[in-house]
C-alpha cells in the first residue's frame, strides 16, 4: 500500500461512510439497474468457466459473491477501503463462501500478484478513482494468463441528448438529495460528487480511447455494451495469447 495516502486518499475518504447502505442504496438509487449490469458482467466471465478470479475494487463483494454463485471458481477480492472490505467479509460469512473468496487490501495500481496468474478478472467502478487509467488497465491485464478474460462495468453518459438531459437532471438534483434522506450526509457527499466526475471521466477517457487503452493492455476480442439507456457501460475482452 505503498503512496497509497496521497494517491488513493481521495477514494478512501468518500467510501468510508457508505458500507452500513451500500448494498441496498447502490440498488435504489440506480433504479436497480446495477443489479442488471452485473448481471451482464458476471455472464462475460462465467461463460469461459474461470478457475480463478481476481475482483477488483470489489468493495462489499457484492461482484465476487455473484460470480461465485455463477461459477466454481475460487475468488480474491480487493479493494482500498477497510471499512468497504469489512462489510464484504461479512456478506462473504452470511454467504457461506469463506473457503471461496478471499477479501484483501491492495491497489489496483499496484497488484500484489505474478503475471497471468488468474484465469480472469473483473473491475467495477474503478477507473474514475485512478490517476493513471491507462497504467491501471496495464496492471489489471498482466495478472490474466494469455487467454484469460477481464470484465468491468461502470456508469456511463447517455448517448442521446433527451436522456442525457434526464440523467443530468437526476444526477445534480434528485440523487444527491434521496441520497441524504436515505443515507445521510455521506451519501449527500458522494451523490453530489458523481454526475460530475462521470462526465468529466468521458469527456477525458470517451469509449474510443477505453477500448484503444484495453487494446494496449494487451487485450483483444473487446466488446462492450452500452445499458440502460446509456447509464451504464460493461466491457470485456481477451488477454492475448502469448
Ligand atoms: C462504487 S464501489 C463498488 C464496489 C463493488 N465493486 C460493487 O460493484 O458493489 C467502488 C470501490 O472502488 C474502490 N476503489 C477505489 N479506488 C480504488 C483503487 N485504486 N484500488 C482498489 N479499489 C479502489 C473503493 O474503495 C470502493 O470500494
Amino acid at each position: 500500500m505503498q503512496d497509497q495516502v496521497s494517491d488513493n486518499a481521495f477514494a478512501i475518504e468518500l467510501f468510508s461512510g457508505l458500507p452500513k447502505r451500500y448494498d441496498e442504496l447502490a440498488e435504489v438509487l440506480s433504479f436497480r439497474q446495477n443489479a442488471q449490469w452485473r448481471r451482464e458482467l458476471v455472464s462475460r466471465l462465467s461463460t469461459h468457466r474461470p478457475n480463478t478470479i481476481l475482483d477488483v475494487a470489489t468493495g462489499t463483494a457484492g461482484v465476487a459473491i455473484a460470480l461465485a454463485a455463477a461459477t466454481e471458481a475460487r475468488i480474491t477480492g480487493v479493494d482500498i477501503s477497510d471499512a468497504m472490505l469489512a462489510r464484504g467479509r461479512q456478506r462473504v460469512q452470511r454467504a457461506g463462501l469463506a473457503g471461496r473468496i478471499t477479501l484483501e487490501l491492495a491497489r489496483a495500481e499496484a497488484l500484489p500478484y505474478q503475471p497471468g496468474y488468474f484465469d480472469a478478472v473483473s473491475f467495477t467502478y474503478l477507473l474514475r478513482y485512478v490517476a493513471d487509467p491507462e497504467a491501471t488497465l496495464a496492471g489489471l491485464a498482466r495478472v490474466i494468463r494469455p487467454g484469460g478474460h477481464m470484465a468491468s462495468l461502470d456508469f456511463y453518459v447517455p448517448p442521446k441528448v433527451g436522456w442525457r438531459g434526464a440523467w443530468r437532471g437526476y444526477t445534480r438534483t434528485l440523487l444527491p438529495a434521496a441520497g441524504l434522506l436515505f443515507g445521510g450526509r455521506p451519501w449527500w457527499d458522494v451523490g453530489r460528487f458523481l454526475g460530475p466526475n462521470i462526465e468529466g471521466f468521458y469527456a477525458r477517457w470517451p469509449l474510443p480511447r477505453l477500448v484503444a487503452a484495453w487494446k494496449a493492455a494487451g487485450m483483444v476480442n473487446v466488446g462492450w455494451r452500452v445499458m440502460s439507456m446509456g447509464g451504464g457501460l460493461v466491457m470485456w475482452g481477451t488477454k492475448e495469447d502469448a
